[in-house]
């Protein structure tokens, strides 16, 4: 538990920061890293950004695969989740973009597409350190309020907690906002070897006491977190109000 946003930030830079180095990452055994959009994480993106700037990590070794993106958006719409991480993160530092996995919510077949997702995660090995944030309903990725804790990556209709949530990042025009999302899903972020969740503000205080302190439950789907060896939740006090 950290003050504010800010501060939660810098102290996940510096974890991922870390968990890299000590890594060691090279050509043949590259540091696999699950992402995600929004808000939380922009803070976490300017750290590691200044840390490449800096000269104190490399993204050279690091194979990135993206939460989620949404269905029928153009890649290079402003809101895609595609733009969002060039914008805030890989345009910034010295990843090859071959080695960037996000979601085509464009593909002709969604379901080969997530099909191939999950193949191309299972031929790196697994995914090393999945960083995760939050809706307020408590989802992770788009796994949305009765996703089934064993979900793979598959198509999503998203709730209208979500849609409504997400409207801001559409000038507040709630029929802007796509309806059908690609996901990993819930089965996909536990079997990271570490899952991180970022979970700041007073909007989620309400999803962090149900994921934290009542049972693992799908309608709230990141309390799947409790059944992970290896798992960490960074929050703010905000965040904290109904602990
Ligand atoms: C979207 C994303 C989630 C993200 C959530 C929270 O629903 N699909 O992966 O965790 O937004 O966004 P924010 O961090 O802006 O609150």
């Amino acid at each position: 538990i950290r003050d504010n946003a800010a501060t939660v930030a810098d102290y996940v830079a510096e974890y991922i920061k870390e968990r890299i180095l000590q890594f060691e990452p090279s050509a043949e055994r590259p540091f696999v890293i699950g992402l995600p959009t929004g808000s939380s994480p922009i803070g976490v993106y300017k750290r590691l950004v200044a840390y490449h700037r800096d000269g104190i990590l490399s993204f050279k070794h690091v194979v990135t695969f993206n939460m989620d993106e949404y269905v029928g958006l153009p890649r290079d719409h402003p809101e895609s989740y595609h733009s969002f991480m060039w914008e805030h993160l890989f345009k910034h530092v010295d990843i090859p973009p071959e080695s960037v996995n996000i979601l085509d919510g464009n593909a002709a077949d969604l379901q080969a597409e997530c099909e191939r997702y999950e193949a191309k995660i299972a031929s790196y090995g697994g995914i090393e350190l999945f960083l995760g944030g939050i809706g307020p309903d408590g989802h992770i990725a788009f796994n949305e309020p009765g996703s089934s804790l064993q979900s793979r990556t598959r198509v999503k209709t998203l709730a209208y907690e979500t849609i409504i949530a997400n409207a801001r990042f559409f000038g507040g025009d709630v029929s802007k906002v796509p309806k059908l999302a690609l996901t990993v899903g819930v089965g996909t972020v536990m079997d990271a070897r570490e899952v991180v969740v970022i979970i700041t503000g007073a909007s989620k205080a309400i999803a962090l006491a149900k994921c934290i302190e009542e049972g693992v439950n799908h309608m709230w789907t990141v309390s799947a977190i409790q059944t992970h060896p290896r798992s960490l939740i960074a929050c703010d006090d905000d965040a904290t109000l109904e602990l």
